[in-house]
């Protein structure tokens, strides 16, 4: 069951699309303040699951989180806010329930941080609606969740294949090198992907003619290679005389405005720019037709970036800190002035003010961005996904945005934002998968590799072995770090097996996806959620379960050469070298120590089931269901879905079928 309560006048999030009637009652089980406080008494067992794209545990107990969508590519233990807004939560244990703080502006999660045993939410306005949602247990809660906020984007079935990304590919060559260097290396290749190199200055829906003289050409010769170019499009538009976005957006007013009216000036990649009013439809349209320019090319997927929006830096500020730090320097820079002197500089980029400086038009009256802050990265990708299906009706085009609220899970996918070759970041990135399931975020995959600082070998292979497992597999790194693309390292022929079992295993992954996507389910469980009664499933943070068959258990230590594993039934363990050399090996119920060593892949098959599993397949152009063995129990069974890959809706071409597995 599901009530809504709301509290003075909300801004419309468009994160549900269902219509629910406002509940008269008092809200349940919450303490509220009139102010946009709410209060809960937490149990000493009582497990908080949720919100989506946040740091820290999948029991989310013990920290302080801030909905606040905020490019940080230097996240920690130690972070608040990240990329995302998705303030959805379960609270498990004396009283089981799922709620939902529909609110675009900041909305802080203290959840038994100050307290241990209270939880309090604090929206900055009492001007939200609060969804409280009962059923049978915590599944049922997330599947009544998604029916209300509306079906999970789709991608092509391209897109289940690999991609490699780096930003810093400078022109044609070097796109046409990686291609050819994976290609002698054995290893398949579904796309590369465009940062914002190929553009002319940083331009959105522009192409440096110098570096990238015929892009139409490459893009048809790496589709003849079964490879997809996939370019990357930014929030801020560059502001330049004679260049058409720039020139019509001011004339159309489909900017984002000072109070004065005039247009606001941020600065990112390209210098100063303007922020597209995606919260106008208007102006949303007019953007999302400029992709048929590269669609045109033959473009089929894109990544929209920089959409928090992220600020480096707004004029006014720089002029200030500009004239402080000349204060400062003059004289002799003493431990106070030498502290304002830095924190003043590194409080230019992403400064919470400056988004207090901005407006929408919102059917005609100016609505302060600081206010709906959250919905902005949602609406990029909205306008993107409307527009192509106006352009390209006949096919799913490919999109994963950067930042997001609820509601943007139907347009696109995520990528995880940018993270670092840590390894405390593949474990943080597995945290997360379950908590974005339950938001809606099915296609969703960490940069692989770790995008900021230098990866090593060791760190990659046992990254690939975690990625093979999540939709969007995609490795990326920012330009200065160490190159990381697969044929770079001695190892090639481990990594080359990963990226082959990826495509053994794309014939579950997308049977998987589509399931969740239909059916309002996750793809990535916490264990709890399928033993509910096993104590020890509970407290497990580093394992989950992916569809109904598998569970991974990933190595995010360096030099381990194993690692302890909980399984609360009896499973089979898969153990593979590559998908041609492998064992398996039935383990009971219990805890285990299970070896696994650098080059090889080690996952479990639950209790009497299994999975398709095809030896051959190197391309999801090639890709037959025909082919395909039962990778499992003896006398188990699968139901597989399946369709084109490319149809709108997968209704249109979706084929059940069951599979046996053979004695
Ligand atoms: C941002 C993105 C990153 C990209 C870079 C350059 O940091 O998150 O993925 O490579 O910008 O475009």
């Amino acid at each position: 069951m599901i009530k809504k309560y709301v509290y003075g006048n909300p801004f419309p999030t468009d994160a549900v699309v269902k219509d629910i009637e406002k509940a008269e009652d008092k809200m349940p089980f919450f303490e509220t303040d009139g102010y946009g406080g709410f209060t809960y008494n937490l149990a000493e067992n009582d497990i908080v699951y949720g919100l989506g794209e946040q740091i820290r545990g999948i029991n989310k107990r013990g920290w302080q989180y801030i909905s606040w969508n905020y490019d940080n590519p230097n996240h920690h233990e130690d972070t608040h806010s990240l990329y995302g807004a998705h303030n959805f939560i379960i609270i498990s244990g004396k009283s089981t329930f799922g709620v939902f703080f529909d609110y675009a502006g900041k909305i802080e999660f203290d959840i038994g941080y100050t307290q241990r045993s209270i939880m309090h939410i604090k929206a900055a306005k009492n001007d939200l609606a609060v969804y409280i949602i009962t059923g049978k247990n915590e599944k049922d809660i997330v599947r009544q969740f998604r029916n209300i906020i509306g079906r999970s984007y789709i991608p092509p079935l391209w897109a289940f294949g690999y991609g490699q990304s780096r930003w810093g590919y400078k022109d044609e060559q070097d796109i046409r090198n990686v291609a050819k260097e994976y290609k002698s290396a054995g290893i398949p290749l579904d796309s590369i992907y465009l940062d914002i190199d190929y553009m002319e200055r940083y331009k959105d829906f522009t192409v440096d003619k110098e570096r990238f003289p015929d892009l139409e050409k490459l893009v048809q010769d790496m589709k003849s290679q079964g490879i997809h170019l996939v370019p990357i499009i930014d929030a801020g538009v560059k502001i330049e005389e004679g260049y058409d976005v720039y020139e019509e957006g001011v004339q159309h007013n489909y900017f984002c405005k000072n109070a004065d009216g005039e247009d606001f000036v941020g600065a990112v990649w390209p210098g100063r720019v303007h922020f597209p009013d995606f919260l106008q439809p208007e102006a949303r349209k007019w953007f999302g037709s400029k992709y048929s320019v590269l669609t045109d090319m033959g473009i089929e997927g894109f990544w929209n970036d920089m959409n928090e929006p992220a600020i480096f830096y707004t004029e006014d500020r720089l002029a200030d800190t500009c004239a402080e730090i000349e204060k400062l320097t003059s004289g002799n820079m003493g431990i106070n002035e030498y502290l304002t002197f830095t924190g003043m500089v590194a409080g230019l980029n992403g400064n919470i003010g400056d988004y207090d400086k901005f407006y929408h038009n919102v059917n005609g009256e100016m609505v302060k961005h600081s206010e709906v802050h959250n919905l902005y990265g949602m609406n990029m990708t909205r306008s993107a996904f409307e527009a192509l299906q106006e352009i390209c009706p006949e096919k799913r085009t490919l999109f994963f945005s950067r930042s997001s609220y609820i509601g943007a899970h139907r347009y696109g996918g995520i990528w995880q934002g940018d993270n670092k070759s840590w390894w405390s970041h593949i474990l943080q990135s597995m945290q997360q998968l379950p908590a974005l399931n339950m938001a809606g975020f099915l296609f969703t995959g960490s940069d692989t590799g770790g995008f900021g600082c230098d990866t090593t070998e060791d760190l990659m292979l046992r990254w690939l072995q975690y990625s093979l497992f999540t939709p969007l597999f995609r490795n990326h790194s920012a330009d200065g770090t160490r190159r990381q693309e697969l044929y770079r390292f001695d190892n090639v022929k481990a990594a080359a097996e990963m990226i082959k079992i990826r495509y053994s295993l794309i014939p579950y992954l997308y049977s998987e996806f589509l399931k969740s996507a239909m059916n309002d389910e996750m793809m990535f469980k916490p264990l709890a959620f399928d033993f509910p009664d096993d104590n020890m499933a509970k407290q497990v943070e580093d394992q989950l379960l992916l569809g109904n068959e598998l569970m991974i258990a990933p190595i995010y230590k360096q030099n381990a050469q194993g690692r302890y594993v909980y399984l609360p039934e009896e499973m089979m363990l898969a153990r593979m070298k590559s998908r041609n050399d492998y064992q398996t090996e039935i383990l009971p119920k219990g805890h285990h120590y299970v070896d696994v060593s650098l080059d090889e892949l080690v996952f479990f098959i639950r209790s009497k089931k299994a999975v398709p599993f095809d030896k051959t397949d190197e391309s999801t152009s090639k890709a037959d269901i025909h082919s395909l063995e039962l990778l499992g129990y003896p006398d188990s069974s699968y139901e597989l879905y399946s369709d084109n890959g490319y149809s709108p809706e997968p209704e249109d071409s979706l084929t059940v079928s069951t599979l046996y597995c053979a004695e």
